[in-house]
């Protein structure tokens, strides 16, 4: 089939190399310029294990430009892909519907409009309006939300959980249908608004799990209990599940914080008060406040003036995203109460130098530690896993080591004389 992908961020690039490795002509058009000309030259502008291979292996069936009049002619399906970022609690959907009107304006065929990006439910008749503006091309708008992860996005979009496809004409879910075949998971069609509604409730669930499982983190840590193993027994019940329920700093990126923040704002236009997300979003920003106040209790009452070494500062392992990663919010609380802040990242590192200033970066964590008075563990990097904690431990100036991501074994790094707290252990 012949393909047209707008927006060249993660959901459009992986959309885009995947339907391509399936063997369809696929268009990849984005408006900036740069991006398109180092995706050219095989550049992504981001870090995804194994998507540049996936890119140069398909780069007979990729075609990247920032004109649409060269895409979208020829194409018979048409994603949407290109970012609803937040903007004071509104989804700002200034670039999807500039997106929309492109797709418009250079239609000379029938075809399906899909829509990846993450919109408010029942936006369609909008986007059609405004698209007949600009065409009397017959088109169908259709809503296949995006589940996949950064840093396993190619895992997550060839076997995900399930394939979503919202449609209003059953022709349309067929032609999806088959083009999705060679994708694994359930499938569910069903109208587009329901569609639309199923990516914003699961991006509020799944925070809703890790915020659940931080707060009894805090009781774990008064009644003595341990938050792995709790979360470990809750999980065993298939009605509850494992995943989602690893305790520690909360959740970042640019999806979690932004659509639960949405979704509050969407209910609350439609006149209902989702409370218990406003808790769940709390219970995030609560977490950051008790991981500091660990740290500075562990220095002995005050950090002013003393070398503190975060290692990670990605807003997870795999990714060079620094959106909303909750590295930003310790070292910032950290900066407020005086401390001087080093900090690791395998490849984090550009990022971050854009947002945080005041911070000593290192590539390597044991020349970050010299002479260090407390090792904050905020992204749980392979790297960080397998450190050689009796060198830190000859390296550091305190043994202090608090654990943001409940990694580290407490019994072995006491036995070699650390002071040792994770979150709920
Ligand atoms: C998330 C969803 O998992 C994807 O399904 C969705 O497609 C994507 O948002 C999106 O809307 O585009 P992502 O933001 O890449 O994916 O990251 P996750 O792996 O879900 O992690 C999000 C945050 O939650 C991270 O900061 C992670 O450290 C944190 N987390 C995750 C926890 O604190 N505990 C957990 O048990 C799991």
């Amino acid at each position: 089939m012949n393909l047209a992908v707008i927006g060249a961020g993660y959901v459009g690039l992986v959309t885009a190399t995947v339907f391509a490795k399936f063997g369809n002509k696929v268009w990849l058009v984005d408006i900036d310029e740069k991006k398109i000309k180092d995706l050219k030259k095989g550049k992504i502008p981001f870090y995804e294990p194994g998507l540049e291979r996936l890119i140069k292996k398909n780069t007979a069936k990729l075609f990247f430009t920032t004109n649409y009049k060269e895409a979208i002619p020829q194409t018979e399906i048409i994603f949407i892909c290109v970012g609803t970022p937040n903007r004071n609690g509104e989804v700002e959907l200034k670039y999807f519907f500039s997106a929309a009107r492109s797709i418009a304006k250079n239609l000379k065929k029938p075809a399906i409009v899909v829509i990846k990006s993450t919109v408010p439910p029942g936006i369609n008749k909008q986007i059609e309006k405004i698209m007949k503006k600009y065409t009397k091309v017959k088109f169908d708008l259709a809503s296949c939300p995006e589940f996949l992860r950064e840093g396993k996005a190619l895992e997550d979009t060839l076997n995900p959980y399930r394939v979503i496809i919202g449609i209003k004409r059953k022709s349309v879910a067929d032609k999806l249908l088959k083009l999705h075949q060679k994708i694994s998971g359930k499938r569910l069609v069903c109208d587009t608004a329901s569609a639309q509604l199923i990516k914003y409730a699961s991006n509020a669930y799944l925070p809703t799990k890790i915020s659940f499982a931080n707060s009894i983190s805090v009781l774990c840590d008064k009644f003595g209990a341990d938050v792995n193993k709790v979360m470990e027994g809750m999980g065993m019940d298939g009605r509850i599940g494992p995943d989602f329920l690893s305790a520690g700093l909360g959740y970042g990126g640019s999806c979690f914080p932004k659509d639960v923040a949405a979704l509050i704002r969407l209910a609350k236009k439609a006149d209902y008060n989702f409370e218990i997300l406003k808790a769940i979003q709390k219970a995030n920003q609560v977490q950051i406040d008790y991981f500091l106040k660990k740290i500075v209790r562990l220095c002995g009452g005050s950090i002013r003036n003393k070398k503190i070494v975060v290692l990670g500062l990605a807003f997870k392992p795999e990714t060079s995203d620094m959106r909303e990663a909750r590295s930003i919010y310790v070292i910032k609380g950290l900066k407020r109460r005086g401390a001087k802040v080093c900090a690791c990242d395998p490849v984090a590192i550009s990022e971050a130098k854009k947002i945080l200033s005041g911070v000593r970066f290192f590539a390597d964590p044991y020349q970050a530690l010299k002479g260090a008075e407390a090792l904050l563990l905020v992204t749980e990097w392979k790297d960080y896993r397998q450190l050689d904690f009796k060198k830190i431990k000859r390296l550091m100036k305190s043994p202090v080591v608090v654990d943001g991501r409940n990694i580290y074994n407490r019994k072995r790094l006491e036995k070699l004389g650390f002071i040792y707290e994770g979150i709920g252990r």
